[in-house]
């Protein structure tokens, strides 16, 4: 029954590491995948967490349980407090419900459905429009898996302008004109920091101004964390944003995942939380969130989000976790400076200062996909087709790699 079906297309992120496996070159080198790798090119188990696990293995009291279908409760509360902040006003009202889900992606899934399942736009004009699908806004262009997510959800796909390949920077005005043309009370999704594919994020002035104009249109933020603590350093840094659009009383959703800032990848360890205007609203809210979820996968894992939950509430690992998390944000500002530093030693044609400029895991080289797989098969250096590189996966070793490439593409 099955004969019929073609051969789908590997994923645009996931294949190329797929790719890059099958390459017997001695000398290939995998930035497609946004993954940490260390100056060796290994990917890396920070040391907190085998701590925590040590921690956990210990402990002979632990049992394999079904958790709760919210998850563990302990991890749930210790995430909310660290990407709303430990004063969040948002929290000290219990107007926030978390529930934990798997990673970034569960988590966007999660909140996708429950949004085209119970969002409305709140006036009474677009009560008119309730039984028609509500719609998401996307950055243009934004992480790949985005679109699918929310399709799959129920939600109505569109994109805002977000990024301008001429300057490799962003489109402030088409950003502004798009979300001020969104019709009222659209969702509209957010990279909280380290925007993934472009690494290029609004400053904090240009951060209040989005956070106005979204108030003032009712446009619920819902913002994507993958990255907290990695863009800057600062895991408080990083979440700026996102306390701007909680101090001023509003909702919001976001998602926030721990496979980038503690290595789980794997693990598949996230969070959900939802701002709601008040504690009995947040209650509610997690009973549908309840129905979400239990015919998806019915509870999350236990492993994962135990050791993010050891991390968190001892003040030694947390405060050693922040040093590694600076260690591995240092290391890639570090690849951006000698990725420059090697262009510009070559007399590379074209203005690359944006390697220094854009912010987090990737930089957006602005290299086309031809030029993208002339790289591969001529330099055996795998990256995403739109140009992105991932700096996490570059070394002070493979950099001249990498630089002689670029310099025989774009002068080839
Ligand atoms: C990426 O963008 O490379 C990461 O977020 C990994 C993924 O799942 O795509």
């Amino acid at each position: 029954v099955f004969a019929h079906l073609v051969q789908a297309p590997e994923d645009a992120i996931l294949g190329v590491t797929i790719a890059y496996n099958k390459d017997p070159s001695p000398i290939k080198l995998n930035l497609g995948v946004g993954a940490y790798r260390t100056e060796e090119g290994k990917p890396l188990v920070l040391n907190v967490v085998r701590k925590a696990e040590q921690q956990l293995i210990n402990d002979r009291s632990r049992i394999k349980e079904y958790l709760p279908i919210v998850g563990l409760v302990e991890f749930n509360k210790l995430s909310a407090k660290l990407i709303l902040g430990a004063d969040s006003p948002a929290i000290r009202e219990n107007r926030v419900t978390t529930v934990e889900c798997l990673s970034g992606t569960g988590s966007l899934r999660v909140g996708g459905e429950f949004l085209a399942r119970h969002y409305h736009q709140v006036d009474m004009l677009s009560l008119l429009f309730f039984f028609f699908q509500k719609t998401i806004y996307i950055p243009q262009p934004t992480w790949g898996n985005h679109p699918k997510i929310f399709t799959l959800a129920g939600l109505s796909v569109k994109t805002y302008r977000y990024y301008d390949p001429s300057t490799r920077g962003l489109n402030f005005q088409g950003l502004l004109e798009d979300l001020s043309a969104a019709p009222q009370g659209s969702i509209v999704l957010l990279h909280a920091c380290a925007h993934n594919p472009t690494g290029v994020d609004p400053t904090l002035e240009q951060w209040e101004q989005i956070r106005k104009l979204m108030r003032s249109k009712g446009l619920m933020p819902f913002f994507d964390s993958a990255y907290q603590g990695f863009a800057s350093g600062s895991l408080d840094t990083d979440a700026k944003p996102i306390r701007m659009f909680v101090a001023d009383g509003g909702e919001l959703l976001v998602a926030q995942s721990y496979a980038k800032n503690m290595g789980l990848y794997g693990e598949r360890v996230g969070a959900l939380s939802i701002v709601c205007k008040a504690a009995d609203v947040a209650g509610r809210v997690e009973s549908q969130l309840k129905l979400v979820i239990r015919p998806m996968y019915s509870n999350p894992p236990i492993h994962g989000a135990s050791i993010v939950a050891v991390i968190l509430r001892d003040r030694n690992l947390f405060n050693e976790w922040t040093l590694e998390l600076k260690a591995m944000a240092d290391r890639i500002i570090s690849m951006r400076k000698q990725l420059f530093e090697a262009l510009r030693a070559r007399g590379t044609p074209g203005d690359w200062t944006h390697i220094i400029k854009q912010i987090g895991m990737f930089t957006f080289t602005g290299l086309n996909p031809a030029q993208v797989s002339y790289m591969t098969k001529e330099y055996h250096i795998y990256m995403t087709s739109d140009g992105r590189i991932s700096m996490a996966g570059l070394s002070s070793k493979t950099v001249p790699h990498l630089a002689d490439a670029i310099h025989a593409v774009v002068t080839k």
